[in-house]
């Protein structure tokens, strides 16, 4: 049987990742009552990273650990991947060994080749077009904070990069609308928005995506592989850092989301992310809670006989 993977957040339907979301936070609730749950004993994860990475990596890898499990981090200088070894044969030789693989890499269809010859689940940890992992995060951080998410309003201000992709599609499967605000040729692809049909909406006014909005995210406007176009988008970008008379325009409610790194002073203004609408920490310290829920979906699913 072909395992199950999560590559974008359309991998899985509506009602699994509502259920992943709230076993995020029941796992998070018993990690907070200090109770040991260690279903994936004995259960081994790989990590490929590509690309610098510090919530993504120690989060996975914590929570692999809470799950009684381990981890091996491989770095390009520390497989043959590096050195041309096929991304098919490294897939099928892994997944001899070890029982899912998570994979940060640059190119999309890197993780995608690599799934298709993998034997486990293998996990998108950000690639150049998505980051479905935050989202799983952010979501969760929206509905502890303010209840369902169905039917509110999203602001996203700057660049279309994969994160916004990612927010795209978590409005598809979470069912809400998406207003989306960036620089004219920073727009985020149009086959992506184009599936998502009337739930997205495209500006170049950050003021009318963030007007009414409940939560107002942004990201860097430099993201990792394109440090040579800094200070050209740092132009380009003038006028989209995410400042209070910003946030003033959105619900008097709304949150501030951003998956960090940030840079203060750029994307965003530091008394918003600063502030008292801000949840930045608590959308970190989620990738924890939710990426274990994905461990669990993927590796020992309820009613497996494979819990405890
Ligand atoms: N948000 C996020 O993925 O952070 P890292 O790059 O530190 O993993
Ligand atoms: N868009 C950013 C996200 C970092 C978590 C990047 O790809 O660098």
């Amino acid at each position: 049987m072909k395992p199950r993977h999560f590559l974008t957040l359309l991998d899985l339907s509506s009602v699994e990742l509502e259920q992943l979301l709230r076993r995020a936070i029941d796992l998070k609730a018993m990690h907070r009552r200090g109770e040991t749950y260690t279903p994936l004993r004995q259960r081994t994860m790989a990590m490929i990273f590509e690309k610098s990475s510090t919530r993504t990596r120690v989060s996975f890898e914590a929570g692999m650990s809470h799950l009684g499990g381990s981890s091996l981090f491989l770095s390009p200088r520390d497989t043959h991947l590096g050195r041309g070894e096929p991304i098919e044969d490294t897939a099928r030789v892994m997944s001899r060994m070890v029982d899912v693989i998570v994979i940060r890499a640059f190119e999309h269809d890197m993780v995608v080749r690599f799934a298709e010859f993998s034997l486990v689940p293998v996990v998108n940890a950000l690639t150049d077009r998505y980051h479905p992992c935050q989202l799983l995060a952010d979501i969760q951080t929206y509905i502890e904070a303010r209840g369902p998410i169905k039917g509110r309003t999203a602001a996203w201000i700057g660049d279309g990069n994969n994160v916004c992709h990612s927010w795209i599609n978590a409005a598809r499967r979470f069912g809400f609308n998406l207003n989306i605000a960036t620089p004219a040729g920073y727009e985020p692809d149009s086959e992506v928005v184009a599936a998502a049909g009337s739930c997205v909406t495209l500006t170049h006014d950050p003021k009318l995506a963030a007007s009414g909005a409940d939560i107002v995210v942004t990201d860097t406007w430099a993201s990792m592989g394109q440090e040579s176009e800094k200070t050209q988008r740092l132009k380009d970008f003038s006028g989209y850092m995410v400042d209070s008379r910003l946030m003033h325009l959105a619900h008097k409610d709304a949150v501030f989301m951003h998956c960090l790194p940030a840079y203060r002073g750029y994307e965003v203004d530091p008394a918003v992310i600063d502030g008292p609408q801000s949840v930045v920490w608590d959308e970190a310290e989620n990738r924890l809670h939710a990426q274990k829920a994905l461990l669990e979906f993927l590796l020992a699913p309820a009613g497996s006989g494979q819990k405890r």
